[in-house]
């Protein structure tokens, strides 16, 4: 009896170790190094980022490690998609509601790292994020269907 549990558990372990997961303070999180492709609609989650110092972005914007105000169309994207830096200082049209909005990718939303002062204390992305300022939002309007984003 105690040898089964102990072989499930071992089995337990190897399905985890064979993930990537980021443990931290006792809960898992996936770690993305991908992101689905981009087509429209890419079904992204639309979020909510504060790029200004002390926002919940964390530390300053990857590309430029500048820190902007919520008036800026900016986006930070999930590391797929950022794909090391190659997003960055590019615009995106994110379509939503029938409106189109262009920003511009000014951060990485960190799909393999989180909960640390770099992160803003927020946990590791998902992979198809898009975290964007309240400017963005604004003609975007909330909740929204029909979504996506495109290389602009
Ligand atoms: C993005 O633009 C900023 C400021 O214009 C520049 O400092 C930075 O090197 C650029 N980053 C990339 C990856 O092109």
């Amino acid at each position: 009896m105690a040898k089964n549990v102990f072989l499930f558990s071992v089995l337990l372990l190897a399905v985890v170790l064979s993930r990537d997961f980021l443990e931290i303070e006792g809960e898992l999180y996936t770690i993305y190094t991908r992101s689905p492709p981009v087509s429209s609609p890419t079904n992204e989650l639309l979020t909510l980022n504060i790029f200004h110092e002390g926002g919940d972005g964390g530390g300053p914007s990857e590309c430029d490690n500048e820190y902007r105000s919520d008036d800026n169309l900016v986006v930070a994207l999930s590391t797929g998609w950022f794909n090391h830096e190659s997003r960055c200082n590019k615009s995106i049209t994110i379509s939503a509601n029938g409106h189109n909005v262009v920003a511009m990718v000014v951060d990485e939303c960190d799909s393999t790292m989180g909960c640390d002062s770099d992160h803003g204390y927020r946990p590791p992305c998902r992979n198809n994020i898009v975290d964007a300022s309240r400017a963005v939002w604004e003609p975007l309007g909330v909740p929204g269907n029909n979504r996506g984003w495109s290389d602009a």
